[in-house]
């Protein structure tokens, strides 16, 4: 494939050839200072794994902080007098790029672990329906829903996808996300599955943040494969899967498993493949109706996404395994649907939880992780500290990136948002505005206001 940035620049719809973000910068030294609250999300207690019950809504949060990091890592964490009280930063003052941020709220960069952002344009027609009174089922059964974006992926070349997804990842970034999952799912053929994924690794490379790309052909069984699914499985097994792998094109393999998509025994097969291919594997689950979870549990998943619909026995055996819970109440939102998951239960019977956006066109068309995060506490009882965790650490657990993302650490990566507000609450609660006046991936500012 040609290198992208000598001989196919990605072109968004107008023509405009997109470089590497265009404000983004790196500095090898960088010290946030003046922090009024520096959420650190540091582990409070020895525990490891992702965070569960009351674990889920300490932030660690440091008064008057600051941070120091050097090289794309966070070097040093903490109060503003130990920061200029150190050797180090005091002998280096001149290679330091000082930032004062203000007294205002920074935290760890959103990871939005749940993203399907291959796709060409939005389904108005769609939404109009909703509104009428339409559901999710008859939409799909019309030849509506996810199959309708399909045709669309299947003609834009892998330029015009990325041009798409590399304007995602800046909206996003826009919005204090430094850490995306992106799924393929709207191409359901050989080709055009490997093209979105090609198409999320050119954008990737043009953006400073994380991407995580995941292969999700069994999105939908496709229209020409129509009541015949199995043999649609088996091109995800034999076909897809191989090709993936060896392209080194995805790090996970998903499954919509549900009423309207793929069967329990499909996914099986699906996970069984990636699995001996070396991928690791997530699963849409109960969204529209209750999914068996324990004959998959045995695929050690990163994440069962959605659970609206979850078993008492299921709630019981999440709790024992590391396998995260990823609420999306973005969709239960659009869709108009008057019940969210049960974040509240969920939470209290000690599963890990972690909060994404779904943004996708047809159920959650949002970039914005303070809107997931507002959704989350007016809808489903989250407080603003577990909704903030769920979206920053467990979000890392459920793609396990813990090690690397979610907290403010020394050795993690220097991720890191400043948002224009003076107490941490304040971002689930200002709805439908921005407030992140900075995002940072990797020591490299990707946005400033
Ligand atoms: O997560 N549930 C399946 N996939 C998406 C919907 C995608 C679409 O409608 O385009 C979801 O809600
Ligand atoms: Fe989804």
């Amino acid at each position: 494939m040609p290198s992208l940035s000598r001989l196919d620049p990605i072109r968004d719809p107008s023509g405009v050839a997109l470089k590497r973000t265009s404000n983004s910068r790196v500095f090898p030294a960088l010290l946030l200072a003046n922090i009024g609250q520096l959420l650190t999300l540091q582990p409070p207690s020895a525990k490891t794994g992702p965070r569960r019950g009351s674990d889920l809504k300490e932030l660690s949060i440091v008064k008057n902080g600051a941070v120091l990091c050097v090289a794309g890592k966070i070097a040093s964490v903490g109060t503003a007098s130990e920061a200029f009280r150190d050797p180090w930063i005091r002998k280096n003052k001149r290679k330091i790029t000082e930032i004062d941020c203000g007294g205002k709220v920074v935290l760890p960069g959103f990871v939005d672990s749940h993203t399907h952002p291959v796709f060409t344009g939005p389904r108005l027609v769609d939404f109009e329906k909703r509104i009428e009174g339409v559901n999710y089922e008859e939409i799909a059964a019309a030849g509506g829903g996810i199959r309708s974006s399909v045709e669309p992926v299947r003609k834009a070349s892998c330029n015009e996808l990325a041009s798409h997804i590399l304007s995602a990842l800046q909206n996003m970034a826009a919005q204090g996300t430094t850490t995306v999952e992106a799924k393929s799912g709207y191409g359901l053929t050989v080709e055009s599955e490997l093209k979105s994924l090609k198409a999320i690794r050119e954008a990737a490379a043009c953006w400073p943040g994380t991407v995580i790309p995941t292969l999700l052909a069994a999105h939908a069984i496709p229209e020409e494969f129509r009541g015949r699914s199995q043999e649609y499985v088996e091109i995800v097994c034999k076909e897809m899967i191989p090709q993936v792998t060896r392209g080194k094109l995805a790090q996970f393999v998903d499954v919509f498993c549900d009423k309207v998509a793929f069967s329990l025994h499909e996914t099986e097969q699906i996970f069984a493949a990636a699995t001996n291919s070396g991928l690791a594997v997530r699963a849409h689950v109960g969204q529209l109706s209750e999914t068996a979870l324990e004959p998959l549990l045995q695929f050690q998943p990163a994440s069962f996404d959605h659970v609206d619909h979850v078993s008492e026995d299921d709630i019981a055996r999440l709790a024992k395994h590391d396998t995260v819970a990823a609420v999306v109440p973005g969709a239960n939102y659009f869709l108009g649907l008057g019940e969210y998951p049960n974040a509240r239960c969920l939470i209290d019977r000690g599963v890990a939880i972690a909060l994404a956006t779904d943004y996708n066109p047809g159920t959650s068309p949002t970039l914005s992780m303070p809107m997931a995060m507002s959704l989350a506490c007016t809808q489903m009882k989250m407080s603003p500290a577990e909704a903030i965790a769920a979206g920053t650490i467990n979000g890392a657990w459920a793609l396990r990136l813990a090690d690397r993302k979610g907290s403010i650490e020394p050795g993690k990566d220097a991720d890191l948002n400043l948002f224009a507000v003076d107490d941490y609450r304040e971002i689930p609660y200002w709805f439908g505005t921005n407030r992140c006046t900075m995002a940072i991936a990797s020591g490299s500012i990707v946005c400033r206001d």
